[in-house]
């Protein structure tokens, strides 16, 4: 690897004076494809396809050579042609050579004659392949058909990031737009489908019982969303639309087609709402949206061919639950987002990837909340992506929104919660910062000004800083670029320091960058366009988020004035509109905590609440904050109803959880939970789902989280009344009502973790019975709930078993299910040291997904030794995880730091425990 990268750059040097050698030249650009491909699914066992490319290019600079890409396909060499086609008489070139560069995935063709500058040409590649296995490409997948238990297969493409080229020979970079043409030749008993409409189907002659299905020019677009699939499937269309004509369809496996219905009717009203807020119409005729069987990403925004997991698009009332519900609604609307931003304006490249995907998850979160207000989703989403954030992003080993990409190989990796999530945050603090209407201005003017054509972040600024100064919603000297770089271009976020002066009515305010890591080094800087937004308990006013003031770069630090007395807290970031954390000094803290504990907590808004909570535990993680404070906020939650705090205070605890449970400390942790989550589990309701619940999601979302712990701490008789449901279930499983869909994972995993193997067949076979994606999910993770070792560890082996039963796409939950149960971490990390190669062989090009297997393990691990051992693993078993560099290092600090906690924090800990039991106790005896 090091020898061929080197002699790379070498050759790069010399012969084209570049560095970027994994780099299309430009001297070529591609305007037009025509892409035929001959599938041959429906013949027995012939999984091959045939293909032929032409492409139109036109000649930017003389040369006599033409790269393109082109991976795993068969090109016979001497069939390849060019012709000059400038002219009304087309003229062949002769053709040197034409040469793989699998490094690169090169397909060089070298010419006799020079390219001339502003002359178009014609290249014809032919080509043959096979149906990949990968899920990558144009990849196979397969499922049985209910009634005849046959295998049915079907062919399907996923190019994003750069996997067009595993299909035809393409210029397959984001940047390298053009038309595509496609011709899809298939068995008359299957179906094709393409980014455009059919515009006309033929028989093929010389292959009797198959057809060409030619499908319209499409508009100019990058490689990675052209899409195509060949099926047996069936599909709904959705009712017209008054507001446009854009033909909606859902396909699925036919033995599933009634569960498209809810799909088939969020999409277009989606499709609307987009349109409206963008002012740009969605410029095709048509739009698909297909349930693939197997499939690697959660879904993929294909222009016009939308694929997705099917249980991110199936529903079915009777079983899927309120959740999958909402996530489903929220991936149709994120990839119905990326129409716009992604597909019409396209990152120049990878680099800016977080223009796609941020957006598409703040756009998505917008239009749930339009389509349903009672499920409060916008609210929840803000405070799942910050919370995701804060952890992620303290890491040293994180990396900035807008990432240096050098080799593709390289962009798999970034598709992670930096460019969706801090992206999708940051893309809600401009609203805050800027005004709603200056965002939605400026964002389609972006739009309208780059479509069909791509753009990188420095032209969102732009457009954004026009439509600011239009506004005045900036001052005139100060860009949306000034504050927004701080953002984009540093990694982390910063920590915001206010310290008051009670005699003088002021406080101060510095910033640092925020590290989860106590031990500061000198690279540790940083510094951030802060817009600071604060109230106080005299005049609480939450009602605007508008900056009062900015922290700039340019100072060391800012005073603010006129505060109240020292009776009275302050507190900052209102509604949560932005990035950072806040510590006060011990005596505003305190005022805050009074307030929390005591009738008055409502004045606290939510978002601020769960500022307040996260900030606590972080902060007295890292030794800024004294663990009593901590606990003196936590103590609040006794008032506390609202489903948002709950769950920012039990995944902090939760990580302090995994601190604590192997010490013999944990008998008074388990105490101290038990009396946390006693009062709420019955109010919630316990594992009954009230009927008038069903659609506030947050109520929904707030009772199976209590559940969940209440079954884990054994408070009241959550294990038994969870364990009696599902022996009813065991007895009439076909009875679908006993167990309250919503609160099913929770009684699952419950009486699977306390019963034994009786309980784990059934349920397997459970699994393997249902039809349902949503279901078989909540299955798969609850038969990682069993505290049998043997059993996990045969669940393991069936994960990376073809046929098991368990699908490829599904490896790493599996893991990620026994290795979150206290028992299968040690499975699981045993596994994963014994059979690192299999796996690694196993999940093949989807090998990226080995940073699951490995934060699995490391947020676990809290001990010198288990540390030790966790790098010595990585050190062993490099060629294995060369494809997840950034996971291995953020696995490796992030257990680094578990280990420091425990040095550093353990022993408070451990008294502060102590002092609540024995507090208890006291009180109970009196
Ligand atoms: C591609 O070429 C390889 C090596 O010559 C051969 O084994 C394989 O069968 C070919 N594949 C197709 C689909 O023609
Ligand atoms: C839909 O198409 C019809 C027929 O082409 C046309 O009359 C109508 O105005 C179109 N509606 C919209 C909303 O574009
Ligand atoms: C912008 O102008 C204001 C008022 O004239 C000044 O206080 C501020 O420092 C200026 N900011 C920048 C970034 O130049
Ligand atoms: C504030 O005033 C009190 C009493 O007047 C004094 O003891 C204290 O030192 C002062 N603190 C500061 C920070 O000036
Ligand atoms: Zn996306």
């Amino acid at each position: 690897m090091k020898m061929t990268r080197s002699l790379c750059f070498l050759l790069c040097w010399i012969f084209v004076f570049s560095v970027n050698c994994y780099r299309l030249p430009t001297n070529v650009i591609p305007t037009y494809y025509k892409v035929q491909i001959l599938s041959h699914l429906g013949e027995p066992n012939n999984f091959n396809f045939d293909g032929q490319v032409w492409i139109q290019v036109s000649c930017q600079e003389p040369t006599n050579s033409i790269t393109l890409h082109s991976q795993d396909l068969n090109i016979t060499n001497d069939q390849v042609t060019v012709k000059d086609i400038s002219s009304a008489t087309p003229k062949s070139l002769n053709i040197e050579n034409v040469k793989l560069e699998p490094q690169n995935d090169f397909l060089i063709i070298g010419l006799k004659d020079e390219l001339l500058k502003d002359h178009r040409y014609e290249i014809f590649i032919p080509f043959k392949a096979e149906l990949a296995d990968g899920l990558k490409g144009f990849y196979k997948s397969s499922y049985t058909d209910e009634k005849t238990k046959e295998k049915k297969w079907l062919g399907v493409t996923q190019f994003e990031a750069t996997s067009a080229r595993k299909a035809f020979p393409c210029f397959d970079e984001p940047a390298m737009k053009a038309v595509f043409e496609i011709i899809v030749g298939r068995k008359d008993t299957l179906s094709s489908i393409s980014n455009m409409p059919l515009v006309n189907t033929e028989p093929i002659k010389e292959k009797e019982g198959w057809s060409w299905d030619k499908y319209a020019p499409s508009v100019p677009m990058s490689t990675y969303l052209v899409a195509y699939i060949v099926s047996d499937f069936g599909y709904k269309v959705s009712e017209p639309s008054k507001l446009n004509n854009v033909t909606f369809r859902t396909w699925a496996k036919k033995d599933s087609l009634e569960q498209v219905e809810y799909a088939r009717e969020v999409g277009p009203k989606v499709l609307e709402y987009y349109e409206d807020f963008f002012d740009i119409k969605y410029p095709l005729p048509k739009q698909d949206m297909v349930a693939i069987p197997d499939f690697s990403a959660g879904a993929m925004e294909n222009w016009g061919l939308i694929t997705y997991r099917e249980a991110l698009l199936l529903f079915d009332p009777k079983i899927s639950s309120l959740t999958n519900q909402h996530h489903i609604a929220s991936v149709i609307a994120h990839e119905l987002a990326h129409q716009w931003f992604g597909n019409l304006v396209t990152m120049k490249w990878w680099t800016d990837l977080w223009l796609n995907e941020g957006f598409a998850t703040y756009m998505a979160s917008r239009a749930v909340e339009h389509l349903y207000p009672s499920w409060k989703s916008f609210e929840e989403e803000a405070v799942n992506n910050i919370l995701n954030v804060f952890a992620f992003d303290s890491l040293r080993t994180s990396h900035p929104v807008s990432v240096p990409i050098g080799h593709p190989n390289e962009i798999d990796e970034i598709f992670d919660t930096i460019s969706y999530k801090k992206g999708s945050f940051l893309i809600r603090m401009m609203s805050l910062f800027l005004g709603d209407d200056t965002l939605r201005h400026g964002v389609s003017n972006f739009l309208k000004k780059h479509k069909y054509q791509n753009a990188e972040q420095d032209d969102l600024w732009a457009s954004l800083t026009d439509e600011a100064h239009k506004n005045d919603a900036l001052p005139k000297n100060l860009t949306v670029k000034t504050v927004m770089d701080t953002w984009t271009v540093q990694t982390g976020y910063p920590l915001i320091t206010v310290t008051r002066n009670y005699n003088k009515s002021t406080a101060t305010i510095t910033q640092q960058r925020f590290l989860k890591d106590e031990i500061r080094q000198k690279s540790d800087t940083g510094c951030w366009w802060v817009p600071l937004s604060y109230t106080n308990g005299k005049e609480p006013n939450f009602e605007s988020a508008k900056p009062k003031s900015w922290l700039s770069c340019s100072e060391s630090g800012t005073t603010i004035e006129s505060l109240p007395g020292d009776q009275t807290w302050i507190l900052f970031n209102i509604q949560l509109g932005g990035l950072y954390k806040i510590n006060y000094d011990e005596k505003n803290w305190n005022l805050l905590s009074q307030t929390l504990n005591s009738e008055n907590h409502q004045q606290i808004p939510i978002l601020n609440k769960v500022q307040l909570l996260d900030d606590a535990y972080d902060l007295s993680w890292t030794g800024n904050l004294k663990y009593e404070i901590l606990f003196d906020v936590l103590k609040y939650l006794q008032f506390e109803d609202e489903y948002l705090p709950w769950k920012a205070a039990l995944s902090n605890v939760n990580s302090l959880n995994r601190q604590v449970k192997k010490s013999a400390i944990y008998g008074n942790f388990k105490i101290y939970m038990r009396k946390l989550v006693r009062s709420i589990y019955e109010k919630t309701g316990g594992l009954n789902l009230a009927r008038a619940k069903t659609d506030r999601l947050d109520a929904v979302k707030h009772q199976v989280l209590i559940a969940n712990w209440a079954c884990r701490f054994d408070v009241s008789n959550c294990i038994s009344d969870a364990q009696d449901l599902f022996k009813q279930y065991m007895k009439k499983p076909s009875d679908k009502n006993i167990i309250s869909k919503e609160l099913r994972s929770v009684i699952y995993c419950t009486a699977v973790r306390h019963g034994g193997e009786k309980e784990w067949d059934f349920l397997w076979g459970q699994y393997k019975k249902s039809n349902v994606a949503s279901e078989k999910n909540t299955i798969m993770n609850a038969l990682g709930c069993t505290r049998e070792m043997w059993l996990l560890r045969r669940y393991l082996e069936w994960s990376i078993t073809s046929n098991s039963g368990i699908r490829k796409q599904d490896s790493s939950s599996v893991f990620g299910a026994v290795a979150g149960n206290d028992i299968g971490f040690y499975v699981a990390k045993h596994f994963l040291n014994t059979k690192i190669k299999d796996i690694h062989r196993y999940l093949g090009e989807n090998s990226r997904r080995l940073s699951r297997y490995l934060s699995s393990i490391a947020s676990q691990t809290t001990s010198e030794e288990d540390y030790k051992e966790l790098q010595n693993f990585v050190k062993d078993n490099n060629m294995y995880l060369k494809e997840v560099k950034k996971g291995v290092e953020q696995s490796l600090e992030t257990a680094k730091l578990n280990v420091q906690w425990q040095h550093r924090h353990f022993s408070v800990v451990e008294n502060l425990l102590r002092k609540h039991v024995e507090e208890d106790e006291e009180h109970s005896d009196n």
